[in-house]
């Protein structure tokens, strides 16, 4: 059988992506259109300009992709969407104009779940076999999964409230950094010292992998506040210290889950996805906790860990290989959690659904 080779769509939040990859691993195009510059004055990604912003680009996405690819509509063997879960306008956009394609190309469409997208990555990357324990730590998303298929997927633990890259976004408001707030603070605490202010590992006293970053914020929030007050100011090196100590009660907090999360997988293989996971405390703290177990130890190259359409596409060709197919009744969701018997986690943050 020839390879197969899907285009795929994404839109859930606030980048704009079209890829062209192949069964045989090889991602032939991937292209990111981002929109931080459209949000930059709003503190937050805003989800009509998100919505509009997508309608405006996606095809743009896919015609670039497609000759990055060398490839016409009519070398595809599918189409594959994230169809949620996300800030529902944008998926829409991406919907449709998956529709569209579909519709007037005759070819298969297939609606894909965006975190199945970062959960698969590690076997687009790396070809790794199932099953295999995956720490998704992002802007919108935060948790642990036992993956042992296309679509098996059993939710270990996660956040019931902020993701970790949410936390480091406000973290970098409240102390007056740029967004995205994650790279900010990291540059900061390269400086600063991370036992100076004592914050707490929140949840670790509780059994299980579920996390809680609202409380770390706050924490920094109040320390900040003390600071301000008793001093008529912030220095340089307070906001150090305080992103050094907010990025070290962050890394052990992942870090203990992940040791958790890992004694209870059925295979030694911690895969991270997720922009949070370019931070290189918490990355290294993750690979020693793998180690000491005895576990491998795979982060997808950034570019593949961050939002993209290769790991849609990929999920698009997995699901393929199961036999799923849509139609046109294929529907955006704003929810769609992965492990549909595990209890619904908290609410959709800025970032988008956290399902
Ligand atoms: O995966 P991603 O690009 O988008 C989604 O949220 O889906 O992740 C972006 C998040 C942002 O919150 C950003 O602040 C965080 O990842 N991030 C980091 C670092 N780089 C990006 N957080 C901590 N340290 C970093 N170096
Ligand atoms: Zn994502």
């Amino acid at each position: 059988m020839t390879d197969l080779t899907f285009l795929g769509i994404e839109s859930s939040c606030d980048d704009s992506a079209a890829a062209v990859v192949r069964g045989d691993r090889a991602i032939l195009a991937s292209v990111v259109i981002g929109q931080s510059a459209l949000h930059a004055d709003y503190g937050g990604v805003v989800p009509e300009i998100a919505a509009r912003a997508h309608a405006e680009r996606l095809d743009l996405c896919v015609s670039a992709a497609l000759k990055q690819a060398g490839l016409n509509l009519r070398d595809l063997d599918g189409i594959a969407v994230t169809a949620g879960p996300g800030l529902i306008g944008g998926v829409m956009a991406g919907v449709m104009l998956a529709k569209g394609i579909a519709a007037g190309t005759g070819l298969p469409l297939i609606g894909v779940n965006h975190l199945a997208g970062h959960a698969l990555t590690p076997r687009l990357t790396e070809g790794l076999a199932y099953p295999y324990l995956m720490l998704l730590v992002s802007g919108g998303h935060c948790q642990f999964l036992r993956v042992d298929g296309a679509d098996a997927f059993t939710r270990l633990g996660g956040t019931i409230d902020d993701a970790p890259g949410e936390a480091f976004d406000k973290l970098a408001k409240l102390l007056g950094l740029p967004q995205p707030g994650g790279p900010a603070v990291e540059a900061e605490a390269a400086q600063g010292d991370p036992a100076r202010f004592a914050l707490p590992r929140p949840l670790l006293d509780r059994p299980g992998c579920d996390l809680s970053f609202s409380g770390l914020k706050t924490a920094a929030l109040r320390l900040r506040d003390d600071l301000a007050a008793a001093q008529g100011g912030l220095y340089e090196q307070d906001r150090r210290d305080l992103c050094a100590a907010f990025q070290a009660a962050v890394a052990d907090v992942l870090a203990e889950k992940s040791r958790r999360a890992l004694a209870a997988s059925p295979a030694p293989v911690l895969a991270v996805a997720g922009g949070v996971a370019a931070n290189r405390s918490i990355r290294a703290a993750l690979e020693q906790v793998a180690a000491k177990a005895g576990a491998r130890f795979v982060a997808p190259p950034l570019a593949l860990c961050t939002d993209n359409a290769a790991m849609i596409a990929w999920a698009g060709i997995e699901a393929f290989r199961t036999g799923r197919r849509d139609d046109m009744t294929l529907a955006a969701r704003p929810r769609w959690p992965l492990d549909q018997t595990a209890a619904p986690m908290l609410g959709a943050g800025k970032r988008g659904a956290k399902a």
